[in-house]
């Protein structure tokens, strides 16, 4: 088994990201810590909770930063609803906050495990910067991160950023600088990773909460749907499902195609601050850091996804 610990901001997405991985013969969860992004770090690490709960897994859940390095919280209520979960309510959750914070909890998985751990983040890279500060040692400890963020072309946040960068790019700076290998699915590639509304009627026909909750997390998130020439056909009516890809990678990296590309992150920048610059013409002759991927078996991740729901349903 591969082991992993995931950094997440749940967030609709987020959680679908944890149901495929909760879902996974092949991931070993050691530890999910919290960050704010999506929504306040109170609501992110409730949300984590109870869905872990709700899913039945027995991990550890810790808290990390409440705010960004520098830059004041913007959460994404407008896509991910006032709680984080859209229009659905879990059961109260029963697994408590660790009594660790999420950079001891981290430190400490990783300096005591004795093969090398991935590292799934799916929302601003707040926890993995501070981790990086504090304990620099762990770097070593890490065989790469599978990150969702950022983006070779265009944002979702402002034009040139994706948000996950663009609520911390001084934490992203340090991650993307720090020399621990990184596996981008940005933009260029969780927009190619989505499930259609029509499709959405496979998971309903299941009929069980489970399902329910999955269809009305996607319903939900169908959002900033604008068609520009630059996107596929279709846009609007397909639901993409950004954080899936970033543990969908760790499981079956056969599906995704990348290539290696020096990428430095934008923190100063007047229209730019959170942006990923992307060397793709190799212009600055530096090392090349990131694996940016850009393509997907968008079926099968369709089909990967909508199996792990069917498979937790019965559990
Ligand atoms: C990313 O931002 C959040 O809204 C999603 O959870 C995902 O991590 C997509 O830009
Ligand atoms: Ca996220």
């Amino acid at each position: 088994k591969i082991p992993v610990i995931i950094d997440c901001d749940p967030g609709i997405d987020d959680v679908m990201a944890l149901l495929l991985a909760f879902s996974s013969d092949e991931l070993d969860i050691k530890l999910i810590t919290t960050e704010p992004g999506n929504q306040t770090q109170d609501k992110t690490i409730y949300n984590a909770r109870a869905f872990t709960s709700y899913m039945k897994q027995d991990i550890e859940i810790a808290r990390g930063l409440n705010e960004p390095f520098f830059r004041r919280l913007e959460v994404a209520a407008d896509v991910h609803g006032e709680s984080g979960l859209g229009d659905i309510t879990l059961p109260e959750p029963t697994i408590q906050e660790s009594s660790r914070t999420a950079i001891d909890a981290m430190k400490d998985v990783l300096m005591n495990s004795p093969e090398p751990i991935v590292l799934i983040a799916t929302g601003p890279l707040t926890n993995v910067g501070a981790l990086f500060l504090a304990h620099p040692e762990v770097k070593e400890k890490i065989s790469y991160i599978s990150y969702m963020g950022g983006a070779a072309v265009g944002g979702n946040t402002t034009p040139t950023t994706e948000f996950n960068v663009f609520v911390d790019p001084h934490a992203a700076d340090i991650v993307f600088r720090s020399g621990v290998p990184i596996v981008m699915s940005g933009l260029d590639l969780t927009h190619k990773s989505y499930v259609t509304v029509d499709e959405i009627a496979e998971i309903e026909e299941l009929g069980t909460e489970l399902a329910q909750h999955m269809s009305s997390l996607m319903k939900f998130y169908i959002h900033n749907t604008k068609q520009t020439p630059f996107h596929e056909e279709n846009f609007e009516t397909n639901i993409r499902i950004h954080d899936l890809c970033a543990v969908s990678y760790v499981i079956t990296p056969e599906l995704f195609k990348g290539d290696d590309y020096h990428v430095e992150v934008e923190t100063e920048g007047r229209l730019t601050a959170g942006t990923t610059v992307v060397d793709y013409m190799e212009r600055t002759g530096l090392p090349k850091n990131v694996k940016v991927l850009h393509t997907v078996d968008r079926d099968a991740f369709r089909n990967q996804f909508f199996n792990a729901i069917k498979k937790m349903d019965r559990q």
